[in-house]
């Protein structure tokens, strides 16, 4: 049976679960992983009855979802089992040559490259027939959402859209069905006028308009929410019809503290504190993605142990990299240039009793979550950040008062503000200096900002955050609606 009537649906490219195949060929369901997906997770554990529309990523997630009843997972048992909450997922089998093009070259080369400033700009963009046809992919896949959406929600039911895989989506679904309520949420920055406009002019047009298209549009901060208004103002020549707001996700301190202290991280927690021994500890937690500019945290670490070199054999960087996007050329030479300068440092500066990098390119929650735990010092300089949650999670299970070296572009820097030493994210030498002054930092120091950094951490957890969107938006009075 297919969905219908659906109250709320949320909508993502993302979805909670990933199926592929374990070492014997078997279908493995695992939970999605990312900032988006964890969020929603714990925010729809309070919503009974949602339904979840996501993508499927992968041939395996495809040819599961041809085969349930409506697309949904909870017709097919082992992904029902695996499903945590009241909710049900439809799963959209879009044809993968559509899929990779709007996944790959628009969503992931294109839009995010814009929104974060990652373009070589004397090399990318480039706008040609090729880059085209990815765009015309890119419409198609929203377009396949809004089908699905307009078919399943219930009259006068809530929609919510998340991220920039659906920008052209609001829009779509409120010509077809202008009776809903519509709220998107971009968990990316934004970008002023000047960068954006480096898309093709009607593209601009499109996307500003399909997100225009929602009741309510939100952001993490106040700086991204103006960028966007900027945008509209510049490009659209009017400002948004939407009413744009900002809901800055954070953590949840109780389930997070749960999971951190079970069995399986204590365990990762021994094997690491054997490996560092009492040596103080610079960590990070990222996904293996360019943004997150960790290797300019890995030049600023060595330069902190050259010109500060009373911390050789004294400290160490762990470095945790989820592998990401591995489609893409730009990732995985960026990951071969973290490997290679890793390797670098610890020949370079390495003794036989002290390793100054451990960087570990892999999956293992477990081990992130330990070293968040073990953590002097958390390092987040990302060259730009919608939000960035691991830092927040660092703050609330660093077990040494970490102190938290934050990049001024992440949006985590509104909310932390001066109990968390700020660093301008391309400035290698002042990033070395903030270091220092993390590691030499007094302890009653340290303690005194933990309150701060503790209180901001967990001020608006996923359940809340969502709650307070929801609200809004089913309060909007809907322009053409
Ligand atoms: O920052 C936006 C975001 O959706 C994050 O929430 C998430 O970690 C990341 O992008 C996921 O990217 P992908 O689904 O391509 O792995």
């Amino acid at each position: 049976m297919p969905v219908q009537d659906a109250d709320l649906v949320v909508v993502s490219n993302r979805g909670p679960l990933t199926i592929d195949a374990d070492e014997e060929g078997e279908d493995r369901y695992q939970r999605g992983g990312g900032g988006l997906v964890s969020g929603m997770q714990t925010a729809l554990s309070e919503s009974p009855g949602a339904v979840w529309v996501c993508a499927a990523m992968r041939e395996r997630e495809r040819s599961i979802a041809r085969g349930a009843s409506g697309h949904r997972l909870s017709s097919v048992p082992p992904a029902a089992e695996a499903l945590h909450g009241d909710f049900d997922v439809v799963m959209l089998p879009i044809d993968a040559p559509t899929y990779r093009a709007a996944y790959n070259g628009i969503a992931n080369a294109t839009l995010w490259f814009v929104l974060h400033m990652l373009f070589d700009s004397p090399r990318r963009p480039v706008f040609d027939a090729r880059w085209r046809r990815q765009w015309a992919a890119y419409q198609r896949y929203n377009l396949a959402f809004a089908e699905t959406v307009t078919q399943i929600a219930a009259d006068n039911g809530t929609v919510m859209v998340q991220d920039y895989h659906l920008f052209l989506l609001p829009a779509l679904i409120r010509r077809q069905r202008p009776d809903l309520r519509i709220g998107f949420f971009t968990h990316t920055p934004w970008v002023g006028p000047d960068y954006f406009s480096a898309l093709p002019a009607d593209v601009c047009r499109e996307l500003l308009e399909g997100v225009s298209g929602a009741d309510v549009v939100g952001f993490h901060t106040r700086r991204w929410a103006d960028d966007f208004e900027a945008c509209c103002e510049s490009l659209l020549g009017a400002r948004s019809r939407a009413r744009v707001e900002v809901f800055g996700l954070r953590t949840d301190a109780r389930e997070l503290n749960a999971r951190a202290h079970r069995r399986d991280v204590e365990s990762a927690l021994r094997d690491l504190n054997v490996a560092v021994g009492d040596r103080l500890v610079v960590g990070r937690v990222d996904r293996a993605e360019l943004s997150k500019n960790v290797l300019r945290g890995l030049l600023a670490f060595r330069e902190l142990l050259v010109r500060y070199s009373e911390w050789q054999g004294r400290v160490v960087h762990i470095v945790f990299d989820n592998p990401s996007r591995e489609d893409l050329v730009e990732y995985r030479d960026y990951t071969r240039d973290v490997q290679e300068l890793a390797e670098n440092i610890n020949d370079e500066l390495g003794t036989e009793d002290w390793t100054p990098v451990l960087l570990s390119i892999e999956h293992d929650y477990p081990a992130a979550l330990a070293t968040l735990r073990r953590s002097d010092v958390l390092l987040v300089n990302p060259i730009r950040d919608g939000m960035n949650l691991v830092i927040f999670e660092g703050i609330v299970l660093s077990e040494r008062s970490a102190v938290a070296v934050v990049s001024e572009n992440a949006g985590a820097a509104e909310v932390l503000g001066s109990d968390a030493l700020l660093v301008n994210p391309f400035d290698v030498s002042q990033t070395a200096d903030a270091l220092h002054r993390a590691l030499s930092m007094p302890v009653d120091e340290r303690a005194a900002r933990t309150v701060g950094l503790r209180a901001a951490a967990t001020q608006l957890p996923p359940t809340a955050w969502f709650a307070a969107q929801l609200e809004v938006v089913r309060d909007s009075d809907s322009v053409s609606g």
